[in-house]
């Protein structure tokens, strides 16, 4: 199996709506696929981890990149993995702006910084310990 984890632009801020009709649909091919994952929306840019069979992760990546909804898809990591890390996830989200501010207690350091991808470019672990950390706060 492989675990990719890229981050991007929005190419304008999305609405709720916006977002939960990309989420449904996401989890609906991603059933189909077996790809489990999360991902992180946060003032316009996103980071996500993929995981699955190595061509249906390829095929998605791909895919995402071409999608117009975002721009300057990032690579971040891309490793074979044994296990998956996100399971239970068929996309887990966390809209990091609608989050308060107890929920995002315990994540200040993580947050001091934009979510952009010029910033996590040099720093794949960090965007990995992120998306971890979500998923741990993340109890349904
Ligand atoms: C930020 C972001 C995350 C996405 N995550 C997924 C995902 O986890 N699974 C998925 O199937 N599509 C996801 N998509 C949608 C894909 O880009 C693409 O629309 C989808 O693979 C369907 O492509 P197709 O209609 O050409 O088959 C995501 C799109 C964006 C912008």
């Amino acid at each position: 199996m492989l675990s990719i984890i890229y981050a991007s632009s929005a190419v304008r801020l999305l609405n709720r709506k916006e977002l939960v009709d990309l989420l449904e649909y996401s989890r609906k091919m991603n059933v189909e696929n077996d790809i489990t994952g999360m991902l992180l929306y946060r003032g316009g840019n996103f980071i996500q981890v993929i995981e699955g069979e190595d061509e249906a992760v390829l095929q998605l990546y791909k895919n995402i990149k071409a999608d117009p909804r975002h721009k300057d898809v990032t690579m971040l990591s891309k490793d074979p993995i044994v296990i998956r890390q996100f399971p239970d996830w068929r996309m887990g989200f966390r809209n990091i702006d609608q989050m308060s501010e107890e929920e995002l207690e315990g994540f200040s350091g993580f947050l001091d910084n934009d979510f952009s991808p010029a910033y996590f470019k040099d720093k794949p672990t960090r965007a990995y310990i992120l998306l971890l950390s979500f998923k741990d706060s993340m109890t349904d």
